[in-house]
């Protein structure tokens, strides 16, 4: 994980290096630091904890200079201190890294034989020895590209070297890295968020590229040391998306922008007569369509969790068998998948290692490729030949809200196209879907409508130890995603099950001191939920039911009661999940937890 940022210019280069590490701490928050060239030499400032600490440093001491690099960290080698913290120095070399270097051991060992000395336990330092010891006779870019032919694993790196301070270097394998092409001034960082306050023109690097920044330009090669063109993309995000905008937290904008995201989603891809959708990036033919014998879901956490619900979607509208696998299973399984299989991978940020992996490894074995992803032209897209985007705008909360819903939504029209193609779709049922689609961002708003209930009975279980949620069918997979939300960032325990399993084990938790939250809405399932309900009540515990309409029924069964709007079964999920994250929402902000950058968690996870 980490975030890395980087700039070049005429300005003052710590405000905006801790502004860019301010918009990547959700990479990683466990120490940061700056390195700022003042024209004649280097200097460094590193902090444990969070950015504030950084802060509370540089405030004492300001750093002057127009070219500087910074990082904000997630431990993997080292404990989270301050002399773990990047950035790392040796000889006329500073650099920071994200990434994993698998034989820095070794490395480590050679280097302390030839008389190196070491100030940290970091993979990442033995960079800079590295890159300082092939400084003889060379450029910047030629020692880096040397000193990383001897190291295995992934990195975004960017370098400092005490004889330019008018230049960075760096490199990618991995790792994410794109470049923010400004005007008289270049920037680089982990992610688009830290750069969208400068500019908007990104080039994304490629594995196993390098780039030498100034201020008039960037020069990219790859590591046989030929020059690549390419030419700045413009993406539509803009600064103000990544800002609060009055929110107490981030998670909590997120949560209220789930219309917009939804109605940005679908915009232009349900067709005008309501019978299909047009996927532009998902260019398979309704013959190459019809010739699929199955489906194939990867993702990790709570895209994975979409990609539970896209099963039950692709099963019923496509006919067509579907499996939904972890990526980080998958990729070590020997899967068997071919030419007449489609694999979907499903990812917020399109940088997860876990994902991207396995995407490689379907890659190999010659299986059709779709990725459904957040940010445009991040590697998992770009290593698959179709792409689904969802419109959600930057995602800064560490848990996942509006990615989630989007990735349905994907999923729905996925699910369309392929139902239309395969000719198992009749004309009113793809239309009462799309219908249902089209008013999906105005009953999201009526979900949220309930936020001061689901906030009073998120008080009155604040102090709960463990959590059950339950459903059944495509609501099971949102029973796992509130137990997942509640857990990351109230560090409440918490499970998901389908409520039919209760009685095969679950049910001995049960005792007056247990919450339930049950999703019992009213679908063809909603009889054999109640019959759960009944069991656990018999059992004391206590009921938090999401119902369509409360009827005597339910209110007999639930001490507590989350109304929902109503929606077709196909699109319950997005509205459910609603009540579900703002549950977890307001039991973590009331008891003031870190809601936004959660403790050992991280929003990408860029390492295995
Ligand atoms: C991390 C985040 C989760 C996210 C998962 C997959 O664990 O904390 O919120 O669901 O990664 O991320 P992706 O970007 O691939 O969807």
């Amino acid at each position: 994980m980490c975030g890395i940022v980087g700039y070049v210019g005429t300005q003052q280069a710590s405000p905006i290096l801790m502004d860019g590490l301010a918009r990547l701490e959700y990479r990683g928050y466990d120490s940061a630091g700056l390195a700022v060239h003042d024209g004649k030499q280097i200097h460094i400032h590193r902090a444990a904890g969070k950015l504030s600490a950084l802060r509370a440093v540089l405030a004492s001491e300001p750093m002057n200079g127009t070219c500087g690099i910074g990082h904000t960290r997630w431990a993997t080698h080292g404990a989270p201190s301050e002399q773990n913290a990047h950035p790392h120095a040796w000889g006329k070399v500073v650099v920071v890294h994200n990434g994993i270097l698998e034989n820095h051991a070794q490395l480590r060992e050679q280097l302390l034989k030839q008389g190196h000395k070491f100030s940290s336990q970091t993979d990442t330092e033995i960079l800079a020895h590295l890159i300082d010891d092939e400084l003889k006779d060379v450029t910047l870019e030629q020692a880096v590209t040397r000193a990383l032919k001897k190291v295995n694993g992934t990195y975004a790196l960017a370098v400092l070297c005490t004889d330019f301070s008018d230049r960075l270097v760096v490199a990618k394998n991995a790792s994410p890295l794109v470049l923010g092409i400004g005007e008289g001034e270049n920037l680089i960082a982990s992610d688009i968020p830290a750069l969208l306050a400068y500019t908007r023109d990104v080039i994304f690097m490629e594995d196993e590229e390098l780039a030498l920044i100034t201020a008039q330009g960037v020069k990219i090669e790859n590591f046989s040391g030929e020059q690549i063109e390419r030419s700045p993309k413009r993406v539509n995000w803009t600064p103000m998306m990544a800002e609060k905008g009055g929110h107490k937290h981030f998670m909590h904008k997120e949560i209220h922008e789930q219309p917009r995201a939804l109605a940005d989603t679908l915009a232009g891809r349900l067709n005008s007569d309501h019978r299909d959708v047009t996927l532009d990036l998902f260019k398979m033919s309704d013959t190459d369509i019809k010739k699929l014998n199955r489906i194939l879901i990867v993702a990790c956490g709570t895209s994975w969790h979409a990609g539970l619900v896209g099963k039950f979607l692709m099963e019923a509208l496509a006919r067509i068998p579907v499996e939904t696998d972890l990526a980080s299973e998958f990729r070590y399984r020997k899967p068997l998948v071919g030419k007449d299989d489609l694999v979907v991978a499903i990812s917020q940020s399109g940088e997860t290692a876990d994902t991207l992996a396995a995407v490689r490894e379907a890659k190999d074995l010659g299986t059709n490729l779709l990725a459904i992803c957040n940010v445009l032209d991040s590697s998992i897209p770009r290593a698959c030949e179709h792409a689904l985007y969802t419109h959600a705008g930057p995602e800064i909360g560490v848990a996942s809200t509006k990615a989630f819903t989007t990735q349905i939504a994907a999923l729905v029209m996925l699910a369309l196209r392929l139902g239309r193609a395969r000719g198992v779709l009749q004309d009113a049922t793809a239309q009462h879907i799309v219908d249902a689609l089209s008013a999906l961002p105005e009953i999201i708003e009526k979900a949220l409508e309930h936020e001061d209930a689901i906030a009073r009975i998120a008080r009155t279980f604040s102090s709960a130890r463990d959590f059950l949620y339950v459903a059944r069918g495509i609501n099971y997979p949102i029973a796992l995603e509130g137990a997942l939300k509640l857990k990351e960032i109230s560090y409440i325990h918490a499970e998901g099950y389908p409520a039919g399993e209760l009685k095969h084990g679950p049910i001995a938790l049960i005792d007056e001191h247990m919450p339930v939250v049950a999703i019992a809405t009213k679908n063809k399932s909603y009889d054999k939920v109640l019959s759960n309900l009944a069991e656990i009540k018999a059992r004391d515990g206590k009921i938090i039911a999401l119902c369509s309409e409360p009827d005597d029924r339910i209110r007999e069964l639930a001490q507590f009661i989350i109304q929902v709007p109503t929606t077709i079964i196909e699109l319950e999920p997005m509205i459910n999940v609603i009540a579900l994250q703002l549950l977890a929402y307001h039991v973590a902000d009331f008891n003031g937890t870190d809601v936004d950058q959660p403790r050992n968690l991280a929003k990408s996870v860029t390492v295995e």
